[in-house]
């Protein structure tokens, strides 16, 4: 009897967040230039990226498919090792039901897990909310705003930061 029952509709299925895999790579390659264009490559963000090795990788998934991504990559700055997060992006069709802010939750707990830091380049009009502020005495390897240069953690450090493997 319960056969018959209607299925619900896909877009009703729930959201979860996961660990990235590498299946998912070309989904979240094709999300994030959605979100940031090809203009990203040219920032100082993504050259730290191409250095850096990740720490963790996070997804929003529905219905199987990717419609969030952030991922984690391992640097320090001066003596003290953090994580550095981004890109962070999600489908502009599913945005604002807390998407974003639940894979920016799945990095704190990941950072809080073994007590690192995390720092971004971004907009603390969205990240301030999640406990970050700016950071002015981090500096990144290339021209940034040092207003979004943002920091996540017990004592901000001074210094350079270096990606690491
Ligand atoms: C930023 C982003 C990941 C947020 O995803 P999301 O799932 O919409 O996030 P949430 O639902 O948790 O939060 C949405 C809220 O954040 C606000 N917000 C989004 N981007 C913001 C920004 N750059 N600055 C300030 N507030 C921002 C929205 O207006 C919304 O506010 P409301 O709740 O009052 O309506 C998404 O907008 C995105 O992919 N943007 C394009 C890529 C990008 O710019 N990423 C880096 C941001 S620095």
């Amino acid at each position: 009897m319960f056969d018959a029952l209607p299925k619900p509709p896909l877009h009703n299925m729930p959201v979860r967040i996961e660990i990235e895999t590498t299946a998912d790579a070309a989904a979240v390659a094709a999300l994030v230039l959605a979100a940031f264009g090809p203009g990203r490559f040219a920032k100082t963000a993504e050259r730290l990226r191409e250095q850096a090795g990740v720490a963790a990788a996070f997804v929003a998934r529905e219905d199987g498919q990717v419609i969030g991504s952030v991922r984690l990559w391992r640097i320090a700055v001066g003596d003290t090792t953090a994580m550095f997060l981004g890109p962070i992006a999600v489908a502009s069709e599913s945005r604002k039901a807390g998407l974003g802010a639940d894979l920016v939750q799945a990095c704190v707990d990941h950072a809080a897990h073994d007590g690192t830091a995390i720092l971004l380049v971004g907009d603390m009009g969205y990240f301030e909310r999640f406990g970050f502020a700016v950071a002015p005495e981090v500096r990144m390897p290339g021209p940034v705003d040092q207003a979004r240069v943002l920091w996540r953690g017990e004592d901000q450090p001074v210094g350079l930061v270096r990606a690491l493997l």
